[in-house]
């Protein structure tokens, strides 16, 4: 059984008075099985929090179905909710509480009691110890966030889904919590996770959605991803504009330039035409397509459903 299951899943948002309408998820179908660590990617707007929503309770699709293994989110919301510990987008907290107290409440809200060392054990691991007794808002920005992470985890949910826990908080935490999602990921919980950084993603996931204008445009394993693209990506920095011929296999960011090739063949001919047009690249460097380079080029293209 999946360990969440999005059945043609459509969502649409209506102003008051109905006069606005945003399609935000058209016809979402997609299988995550238990013990994967599966990334959602997409733009802004794409519809990845609204999905997650949906898969909370918070918000109700307006056709389609949801499950956590085999619990309707809907039919069946207290089991499903149960089954999942997630980490919104929005920092979300009250500010009236200390880290532990706000731990031991929400424990409670599950109905788990005498939770004392897994609660130990999930401020160690997330940075939080000496922040225990601390109240919520004396906490920074990449603090209140680690909070959120161990609200999510205090029932041990067998499903982690995590809506953007990387953004804004500093190497350091990145590095910690991705080596204890990692673990819990090996003890067998099953992560979805998305991230605005496909580094993260290329890392951490063994297979990835792409999410565009609210439909599936891309869904397969990390490596099959990776392997589909152009192979080679040549990186350099030019002040000089690009030579019109190359703008369509390029991305120019600032003074850094990227441009496509797939062989070696094609890497020559590159070097030849900036050569010819007087452009010195400085800082060159030959490297293999990454997951952004991916995105980029299924972002760009059009938006066929190929789930
Ligand atoms: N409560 C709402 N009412 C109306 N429209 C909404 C609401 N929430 C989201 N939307 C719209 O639905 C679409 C999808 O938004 P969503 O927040 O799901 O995107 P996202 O993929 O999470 O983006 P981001 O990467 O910026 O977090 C957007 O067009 C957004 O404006
Ligand atoms: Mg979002």
């Amino acid at each position: 059984m999946a360990a969440i299951s999005f059945q043609q899943v459509s969502k649409t948002y209506r102003s008051k008075g109905g006069h606005n309408e945003v399609r935000a998820l058209s016809e979402v179908s997609m299988d995550i099985e238990p013990g994967e660590f599966f990334g959602l990617l997409g733009p802004n707007g794409a519809g990845k929090t609204t999905l997650i929503s949906i898969l909370a309770g918070l918000s109700q699709a307006t056709s389609g179905h949801v499950k956590v293994h085999g619990h309707d989110v809907v039919d069946d919301y207290a089991a499903a909710r149960r089954s999942l510990g997630i980490v919104p987008q929005e920092l979300v907290f009250d500010p009236f509480f200390t880290v532990r107290e706000a731990l031991v409440i929400q424990s409670g809200y599950f109905g788990v009691r005498g939770n004392d060392a897994w609660i130990d054990e999930l401020l160690h691991h997330l940075g939080l110890a000496d922040k225990a007794n601390a109240n919520m808002r004396q906490l920074s920005g990449g603090m209140k966030r680690r909070v959120l992470v161990a609200q999510a985890l205090v029932h041990r949910p067998p499903v982690i889904v995590l809506d953007e826990p990387t953004a804004g908080v500093d190497v350091e935490l990145r590095q910690t919590l991705w080596h204890f999602i990692a673990r819990l990921n090996k003890e067998g919980h099953t992560v979805l996770l998305t991230t605005h950084y496909l580094e993260e993603a290329e890392a951490l996931c063994n297979r990835i959605a792409m999410l565009k204008q609210g439909r599936v445009v891309a869904l397969d394993r990390t490596s099959a991803l990776l392997a589909g693209t152009a192979s080679t990506m040549l990186r350099f920095k030019m002040d000089a504009p690009l030579p019109a011929s190359l703008a369509a296999q390029s991305r120019v960011t600032g003074r850094i330039v990227q441009i496509k090739a797939h062989d070696a063949h094609e890497v020559e001919t590159v070097l030849g035409v900036l050569r010819a047009a007087g452009c010195q690249p400085e800082d060159l460097e030959i490297g293999r397509a990454d997951l952004e380079d991916v995105f980029l080029d299924i972002m760009n293209g059009p938006a066929e459903v190929k789930a």
